[in-house]
């Protein structure tokens, strides 16, 4: 693929891009043109990324941290913002799943979840956000999920955090359009990456298996266009995957259905 003009020279920051979607919105930033700031909790998984961009004339820079410990975070964005000048694009992929009933979550695991996906979430956003109110300029998106959308079967916390992701971004666009920053939301459906291999269990071990589901979900390469032309087109929320994504629908047009339906779903 040509360079795109509107990525040339553009800044790019990318948390969970060790694996998965994040992973091919590296590669898909890169073909395009972007320098890319690389993040997650894997620093080898990151170099490893980085290693296989096609083109070496692009800059990754794998930049490792822990999303549910962000107490350093603000001094990490003050380097980038540095180092780079700017940063156009904040695309928070990084997330973590779950696999246990309510009654035997423990309090910890709820908070644990929370902290990954929401909490380090809006952690680099609230520090990204002054530069990019400052240049006059930025897009940060978040990724919820379809059960971001409503309740599912050993998701409690997943499914809270996810809504939860919703409120702080909806607001974020609302206080920042003055400023010309652009917040969207990317709901993924099904996409086969490793989410539910690395989901916690009632222990918060890993649950180490990859859903029936997932696999006949979209792929990585595919979801990661989509999420980049929702982007260029500026939309508040960027709807990833294939007929499941009707559930979004059936729930907000027809919510007894979707009850029907979701009591007979396979949860595992
Ligand atoms: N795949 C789907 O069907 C689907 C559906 C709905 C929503 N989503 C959402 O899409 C996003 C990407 O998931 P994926 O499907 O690409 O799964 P994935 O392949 O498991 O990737 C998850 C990424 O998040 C990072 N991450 C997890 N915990 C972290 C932590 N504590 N600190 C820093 N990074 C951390 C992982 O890196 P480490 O190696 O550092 O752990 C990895 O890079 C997630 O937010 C997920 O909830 C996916």
């Amino acid at each position: 693929m040509k360079k795109e003009k509107r990525f040339i020279g553009k800044v790019a920051w990318i948390t969970g891009a060790s694996s998965g979607i994040g992973e091919a919105l590296v590669h898909e930033f890169v073909r395009r043109g972007a320098t890319v700031i690389a993040s997650s909790n894997d620093l080898p998984g990151l170099e490893r990324v980085k290693a296989e961009c096609e083109d070496k004339s692009i800059m990754v820079h794998c930049i490792p941290f822990d999303l549910s410990d962000t107490s350093g975070i603000d001094k990490i964005v003050e380097q980038q913002v540095s180092a780079h000048g700017k940063i156009d694009f904040l695309l928070n992929i990084g997330g973590i799943s779950q696999r246990a009933r309510i009654d035997e979550t423990p309090l910890w695991l709820d908070r644990k979840i929370f902290e990954i996906n929401y909490f380090g979430t809006i952690a680099i956003t609230k520090a990204v956000l002054p530069f990019m109110i400052r240049q006059r300029s930025g897009h940060i998106l978040a990724t919820s999920s379809i059960s971001g959308r409503f309740g599912f079967p050993l998701r409690s916390a997943y499914s809270a955090s996810k809504q939860a992701l919703h409120g702080f971004f909806e607001t974020l666009y609302l206080e920042n359009k003055q400023f010309n920053i652009k917040a969207s939301v990317i709901i993924p459906g099904r996409v086969r990456t490793s989410i539910s291999f690395h989901a916690l269990d009632a222990e918060g071990k890993e649950h180490g298996k990859l859903d029936e589901g997932l696999a006949k979900g979209l792929s990585p390469v595919k979801a990661a266009e989509i999420i980049i032309n929702g982007m260029i087109r500026n939309k508040r929320e960027i709807l990833v995957g294939r007929k499941e994504l009707i559930l979004l629908y059936i729930r907000r047009y027809c919510p007894w259905l979707f009850f029907r339906i979701a009591d007979k779903i396979k949860a595992m």
